[in-house]
């Protein structure tokens, strides 16, 4: 009945553990989710207010434009020369999203074809992976190794894929690994680009959600990426607001022309009074942002120390609200996070579910009170592992 790419997909890892979650609280147990990277904090009161005016307003119940509303794209553009000195021009270097995974699932249709290559990384996000495959075309695994600092080995892909891939994806500050990159790794993604012929779309949703004094590069800042690539991100985490849906493309304007002509077939754009709030978002004053980060560097504090304390080796890592911690020995990744939620109630990612070479990692996010993660690893730390 279903169509070929969906019938070669696992299930979406994030609905499966969901699943997982609410069988456990069916049977009483009390649940301390550490699963998903989805702020708890609540999105900014003038941004919500923003929003509340904007969808009052009957000229925003109207379709909006496909690219987005040009101010929000300015807003953007502005945003980026701010934030990561880069220089966008709004009207054809900017493309609004309903949230950066849309973007990046739909890219896929702009310029693979059946059989043709994406480099993705493993362990990763799994949208690269699944819509490369949702598109009837081939991911090749490029390994994130803890030798090699999570990072991709570019010189060690096979020379005949790199030089057949059409795209690569990447993401840094990365997701599942919380690894960070200078800008220098960008300038030898932009070689290996030139080289190969390969467009890069780099995710950069965490750009922001660094702690230590870590500024987080846009791959855009680097010479020559504007050639080769273009960047996403999204107000999701930055704003706290997943739920709202609103993200964006920036960089090469060719490349953002075949995702705006696939996107102009499947969707009617993004609500304009959430772009609205997205413009306040993006030009108010950027203190929630700081005080969020208070908030995060502090429980990942907790929370490596707790893991800690209960055996668990982990690093702390300088941006995102993940951490990326080694799986006890005698345990796979899975039966990792199944012992976990039984014996404890907490709910963490096996590395698994990121590629096979996230076996041997688990992965938890910081998207809860300090408090619940206190309890969390205490729990962790009474099964004496
Ligand atoms: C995650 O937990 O990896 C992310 O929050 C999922 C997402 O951004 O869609």
């Amino acid at each position: 009945m279903y169509a070929k790419g969906i019938s070669s997909l696992p299930p979406y890892l994030f609905a499966g553990i969901d699943k997982r979650k609410e069988e456990a609280r069916k049977k009483g147990v009390d649940v301390i989710d550490l699963g998903i990277g989805d702020p708890d904090l609540p999105t900014p009161p003038h941004i919500v207010e923003a929003l509340c005016h904007a969808a009052k307003d009957p000229s925003n119940h109207r379709y909006p434009s496909y690219e987005g509303l040009l101010s929000f794209r300015e807003a953007v553009a502005t945003w980026y020369k701010q934030r990561k000195h880069v220089n966008l021009d709004a009207d054809d270097e900017v493309l609004t999203l309903i949230g950066s995974k849309e973007g990046l699932a739909h890219s896929v249709f702009a310029f693979l074809n059946p059989g043709d290559i994406a480099l993705v990384p493993d362990p990763a996000y799994p949208v690269y992976n699944n819509a490369t495959v949702l598109a009837g075309s081939t991911p090749y695994s490029v390994p994130l190794t803890e030798e090699h600092d999570f990072k991709p080995d570019l010189e060690s892909i096979d020379k005949e894929i790199a030089r057949k891939a059409k795209i690569m994806f990447l993401n840094y500050p990365n997701n599942p690994t919380a690894a960070t990159v200078e800008k220098n790794f960008f300038k030898e993604v932009v070689d290996f680009a030139h080289e190969n012929d390969i467009i890069i779309l780099h995710d950069n949703p965490y750009s922001e959600l660094t702690f230590d004094g870590y500024e987080a590069p846009s791959f855009l800042a680097v010479k020559g990426a504007k050639e080769v690539g273009i960047e996403f991100n999204s107000l999701s985490k930055t704003y706290n607001m997943t739920g709202w849906r609103i993200g964006y493309a920036v960089g090469n304007s060719e490349i953002l022309e075949g995702l705006r002509i696939v996107k102009t077939n499947i969707d009617s754009g993004a609500f304009q009074a959430v772009q609205i709030a997205g413009i306040v978002a993006l030009t108010d004053s950027q203190d929630s942002v700081k005080r969020n980060m208070e908030i995060y560097r502090e429980r990942r504090d907790i929370a490596v120390t707790g893991l800690r304390a209960a055996g668990v080796e982990v690093k702390t890592p300088k941006a995102t609200f993940y951490l990326w911690a080694k799986v006890p020995s005698g345990f796979s990744s899975i039966q990792f996070s199944m012992f976990l939620l039984e014996r404890t109630g907490v709910v963490v990612t096996p590395g698994l579910g990121f590629g096979k070479h996230g076996e041997g990692f688990f992965r938890l996010a910081f998207c809860i009170s300090g408090e619940r993660l206190k309890e969390a690893c205490e729990r962790i730390k009474r099964l004496n592992l």
